[in-house]
């Protein structure tokens, strides 16, 4: 039995489908009861637990080999995984592959490093075998501007450099791979696209897909912050949001890394296909 935290996010709902096509047996973990009954129906056990409640998450490890974790962008995220670390190694899980952040390692300067670092070291010590997972920015962010795009034509640049974007599947894939087959206990997986997209870019790919022109339009990053918290963001996330976004222009949010082609014998997703499949999202 393998559990899901976090099983009906961005990474989570792919892992889930992915871990069913392997005739897999999970336990999928929502805080919201109202995502049950959709999650029995694709074939899986679910249960609800909220990352703060400590009893409910002991219940949700119970007889679980393994377990998957990714909490939200959030605040408290690093309480979150330390109550889930907590309660599957008391459950005697076994192997967790955990979802954190491209740089998080103890020597990060920024906070979404310093944040997802703690739990990965909280992981390391927790007796379980390990698997970090750690993206760039995903792919399906660009469904954030679905609306500006759809609906005035513009692609807002609120990073202003390149950025080596990952599609949250090869994510998901990347989690499947690590919890069903052999070699990866202690490993730490950097994971990015196999191109770095400038604004200019994605611009340019939305501009050919949707066959009408697309303009990029700059943001400040006050302007990126307000933005953020007006879409409902939390404020410390929105800080550290533009933070991280900082790095884009000296070029440091471009790194490839092979990890994709290496462990999972296939090209990384690219952004031009998420664009195409889509494209009736943008306007198209
Ligand atoms: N977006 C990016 O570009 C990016 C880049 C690098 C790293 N990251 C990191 O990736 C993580 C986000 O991954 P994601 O997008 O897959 O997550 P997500 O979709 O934002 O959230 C995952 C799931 O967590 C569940 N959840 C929310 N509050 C909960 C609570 N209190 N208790 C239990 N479950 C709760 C929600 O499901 P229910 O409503 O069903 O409970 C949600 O579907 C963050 O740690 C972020 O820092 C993101």
């Amino acid at each position: 039995m393998i559990v899901i935290f976090g099983a009906t996010g961005t990474i989570g709902a792919p892992l889930i489908t992915t871990l069913l096509t392997k005739g897999i047996a999970l336990r999928a973990v929502t805080s919201d009861a109202s995502h049950v009954a959709a999650l029995e129906a694709q074939g899986c056990e679910a249960v609800v637990a909220d990352f703060e409640d400590a009893g409910a998450l002991a219940q949700a490890c119970k007889g679980a080999q393994k377990a998957f974790l990714v909490t939200p962008a959030h605040q408290e995220m690093g309480r979150w995984k330390a109550n889930v670390i907590q309660a599957a190694a008391d459950a005697g899980v076994q192997h967790m592959v955990m979802s954190t952040g491209l740089g998080a390692s103890p020597k990060a300067k920024l906070t979404f490093g310093i944040w997802h670092s703690d739990s990965q070291e909280l992981l390391k010590e927790s007796g379980m075998d390990w698997t970090l997972l750690q993206p760039t920015y995903f792919t399906q962010n660009l469904l954030w501007q679905a609306n500006n795009i759809a609906n005035e034509n513009t692609y807002l640049d609120d990073v202003g450099g390149p950025v080596s974007w990952v599609d949250a599947r090869d994510i998901a894939d990347m989690a499947a791979e690590a919890l069903t087959s052999e070699g990866h206990h202690g490993k730490a997986y950097g994971l990015t696209g196999e191109e770095a997209l400038s604004g200019e870019d994605i611009t340019a790919l939305l501009t050919q897909t949707l066959e009408r022109d697309i303009t990029c339009r700059g943001v400040s990053p006050a302007d990126a912050r307000a933005n953020m918290i007006a879409s409902g963001m939390i404020a410390e996330v929105a800080d550290a949001m533009v933070e991280l976004g900082g790095l884009a222009p000296k070029g440091y949010l471009a790194g490839i890394e092979t990890t994709v082609q290496d462990v999972l014998g296939r090209p990384a997703r690219r952004m031009a296909d998420f664009i195409a499949e889509n494209k009736a999202t943008f306007g198209g």
